[in-house]
């Protein structure tokens, strides 16, 4: 009777212990995010274990057990009509929300969900139910796309599916079939579907058949950059849950099917030290001393390495790719993006990311205005207009 008393007392010590975290005054629910992370965490260990033993690659492993914690079928309510189709090859699941009457033709969002390309489903509870409450609150089409995911297939297929599915969507005889509106479409996603949506976009307002065609782009706490792991939101959420920093690089690692020997390295800025040629064009376009606010930078320090590893970019030049890091891409091709909503939170990594794009969207439109302005009246003194504040 003791011994056992003795072992449960040990074991709710030891589960407490592995539960509990540290966490800032300012987050809400606490022991939710705990558990959360706890669990999320444990997933990863059992992955890690099934992949040490040859079973399964980890992220496969991990995925299986996200997914069929929560997959849902498409089951359409009295409200929102749920189908599972496929556009140009590529698996959709298309939520109709609500008609009004008075508006025969709907808008709608193409959406992608995040999971550090390489986790989730569009068909798992969370998503499903995310979107139908779009559909329902907004009496919009969403269309919420099942891109393939790493490990079986690698930057930029991710976003090839993303582009396929949305082409095909916007095709005038499937916006009609839908009976959507092609003058309210948007783009949307989360973290790292944040950055596909963002990556599509740019795509798009290159492409003269394609621009114009989205009217807005959402992106919630996006990903946008691999060349900086030391902005302010990275050193101050070096370990917050559920996306403590090296989960993050890992992420990026994997997306470009690269190796974890450069982890550490690319966690100190070694891949983009002063020493790598190819990373200096574009270091200062994520200036984060000039980007941020002093709000946010507060006493934080860059982090540049004189010195560092320029064999990372060499094997992995896809870090250096706008089309995986949409922040640091030519000011000319964020001129005229849709209209822009960037949501980005306080406790985490990914935050400065979103804001340091919003920032460059803002000078680059600032930038556009100057210069038609300064074209029809050049002798007057050309004012820049906040165009996203409209
Ligand atoms: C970063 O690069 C420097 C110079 O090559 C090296 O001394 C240091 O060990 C590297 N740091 C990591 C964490 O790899
Ligand atoms: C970053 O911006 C600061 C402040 O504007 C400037 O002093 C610094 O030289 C810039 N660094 C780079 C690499 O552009």
């Amino acid at each position: 009777m003791r011994a056992s008393c003795v072992l449960l007392a040990a074991l709710a010590a030891l589960a407490a212990y592995y539960v509990y975290i540290p966490l800032p005054g300012s987050v809400s629910d606490p022991w939710k995010l705990m558990l959360l992370d706890a669990t999320f965490r444990g997933a990863q260990q059992v992955s890690n274990l099934i992949h040490y033993l040859g079973l399964s690659h980890h992220l496969l492993a991990l995925n299986f057990i996200i997914v069929s914690f929560g997959k849902k079928t498409a089951w359409s309510s009295a409200q929102v009509k749920v189908t599972d189709t496929e556009f140009d090859g590529v698996e959709v699941r298309v939520f109709e929300g609500p008609r009004k009457p008075e508006e025969p033709l709907q808008r709608s969002v193409v959406y992608v969900h995040g999971g550090g390309w390489a986790l989730a489903s569009a068909k798992i509870r969370y998503y499903d139910e995310l979107c139908t409450v779009m559909a329902e609150e907004l009496n919009a089409v969403i269309v919420s796309i099942e891109y393939r995911l790493v490990p079986k297939v690698y930057f930029p297929e991710q976003i090839h599916d993303v582009v396929r599915a949305t082409k095909h969507f916007l095709q005038p005889e499937i916006l009609q079939k839908y009976m959507v509106d092609p003058g309210r479409i948007c783009i949307s996603g989360d973290s790292a579907g944040g950055n596909l949506a963002a990556a599509l976009a740019q795509q798009f307002n290159q492409d003269a058949n394609l621009k114009n065609k989205l009217k807005l782009q959402a992106l919630i706490y996006p990903v946008l950059q691999a060349l900086d792991f030391n902005t302010p939101s990275y050193q101050q959420n070096v370990n917050t849950p559920i996306l403590p920093r090296y989960v993050m690089v890992k992420y990026w690692v994997d997306y470009f099917k690269g190796s974890y020997d450069f982890v550490q390295a690319m966690i100190v800025n070694n891949h983009t030290s002063l020493d790598v040629e190819e990373a200096t064009a574009l270091r200062a376009r994520l200036n984060w001393t000039s980007l941020l606010p002093a709000l946010i930078t507060k006493s934080y320090k860059p982090v540049v390495q004189a010195t560092g590893n320029p064999r990372i970019v060499q094997e992995i030049p896809q870090l250096l790719d706008a089309r995986a890091a949409p922040l640091i891409a030519d000011q000319e091709v964020l001129r005229d993006l849709p209209k822009t909503y960037i949501l980005t939170c306080e406790h985490d990594v990914l935050r400065d990311d979103g804001i340091m794009y919003a920032k460059r969207l803002e000078s680059a439109a600032m930038l556009l205005v100057t210069a038609v302005s300064s074209q029809r009246a050049p002798w007057k003194e050309a004012e820049p207009v906040h165009c996203l504040e409209e």
